[in-house]
């Protein structure tokens, strides 16, 4: 449900995973060839640092947390169906901008969102970003509808006074879509809405960093009145980017010095950040209510379909491999075409149909 960056196992099935998952890819880490205007690479990484976050439960509020880092492709994973919605209608986006944004920015992430369901009129090469969002449409409800294949940002509200504060908690977060609900032509969309709370980098976040970098949930009706779905990410470039920016900064070196990969767009905070974005996004369509599609036997610490295939973002990642990924001429690397020529770097998500984790920049 949550991002975090985890590459302990805590169990002897998640170990033996990582182990044959070792064994498959041990031999596909040295490829490096030449494709079109870019160059593909499979970098080793140094680990992002170890979370406490598994030793950290919400089932007072139902919350959760917990990450499990499964790589590659297992018939151990039990990624089970739980009877409840997806989002299966178009979905409408309603950003909320809590903090100081620089409207360079702010259009960089609505570059990526609005690359998700790409008009026809536009052709944007493959591998794309709307091809990503293929793997969340195979996800189904009882019904056999499939997550929506329309997404569209339909409004945006911003907080640049953080009247919330600069320290916001999971229940805080809930009063900032309030008064985004409240404040009109900003509507209670709980057919269709998605609020996605995007917070500025002086913004720091219950359990940010140490445990998460980004969470989705439900507003609760004795709070906000109706239960909408949401999400939250915030900017890491300057809070933990070696936690939340991952790949852009690892930890042991200089945010921009060897090991680090170079951002597509050359913003470690926005770049790392849309990642998050992503995999959020991904897991509140398949799990809005936390009761349709995870693994494992806890509802309050369900792993998603992000959850699955975190840290990985290309063909032959695992064991410190992030994938096989493109670099462009400028040393900048990126998984994946958006809108305006945009480039970026998403992870994959975990497929139903392969049973394996899946992108659009796969090899095979
Ligand atoms: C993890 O927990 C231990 C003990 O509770 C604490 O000393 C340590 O600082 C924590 N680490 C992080 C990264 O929060
Ligand atoms: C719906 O999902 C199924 C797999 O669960 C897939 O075979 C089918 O192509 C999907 N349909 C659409 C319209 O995406």
């Amino acid at each position: 449900m949550s991002t975090f960056l985890l590459f302990s196992t805590s169990s002897c099935a998640q170990l033996l995973i990582l182990i044959l998952f070792l064994a498959n890819h041990a031999q596909c880490h040295a490829t490096s060839k030449q494709h079109h205007h870019y160059t593909y690479h499979n970098p080793k990484l140094p680990p992002p640092p170890t979370t406490n976050h598994t030793d950290t439960k919400y089932e007072d509020k139902g919350e959760f947390t917990s990450s499990k880092r499964f790589e590659g492709s297992s018939n151990l994973v039990d990624l089970k169906y739980h009877m409840g919605p997806v989002l299966s209608s178009p979905i409408n986006i309603y950003l909320i901008w809590y903090g100081k944004w620089a409207p360079s920015q702010q259009l960089l992430i609505k570059d990526f969102l609005l690359s998700i369901s790409t008009p026809h009129h536009q052709t944007i090469p493959s591998p794309s970003v709307s091809e990503w969002w293929h793997t969340v449409s195979y996800y189904t409800d009882q019904t056999g509808a499939n997550i929506s294949q329309s997404v569209l940002v339909v409004g945006e509200y911003s907080d640049t006074k953080y009247s919330h504060g600069k320290y916001l908690t999971r229940l805080t977060i809930q009063e900032v879509i309030i008064s985004a609900v409240r404040t009109k032509p900003f509507p209670v969309d709980h057919k269709n809405g998605i609020y996605l709370i995007l917070t500025s980098e002086d913004v720091s976040m219950q359990d940010y960093c140490r445990a998460v970098c980004g969470f989705h949930y439900f507003t609760f009706p004795s709070m906000v009145g109706y239960t909408l779905p949401y999400a939250w990410v915030g900017n890491s470039g300057k809070q933990c980017p070696e936690v939340c920016a991952y790949p852009f900064a690892v930890p042991g070196y200089m945010k921009d010095g060897p090991g680090a990969l170079r951002p597509p767009n050359g913003d470690i905070g926005i770049d790392g950040m849309i990642s998050v974005i992503a995999h959020e996004l991904a897991e509140v369509s398949s799990n809005p209510l936390v009761n349709a599609w995870y693994a494992g036997e806890d509802p309050t610490a369900p792993t998603e379909i992000g959850d699955l295939c975190e840290g990985l973002y290309g063909s032959g990642g695992g064991g410190g491999y992030i994938g096989q990924i493109m670099k462009d001429r400028n040393g900048r690397s990126f998984n994946m075409n958006g809108r305006r020529g945009k480039k970026f770097l998403v992870q994959w998500i975990w497929s139903p149909v392969l049973k394996a984790c899946a992108g659009p920049n796969a090899l095979d």
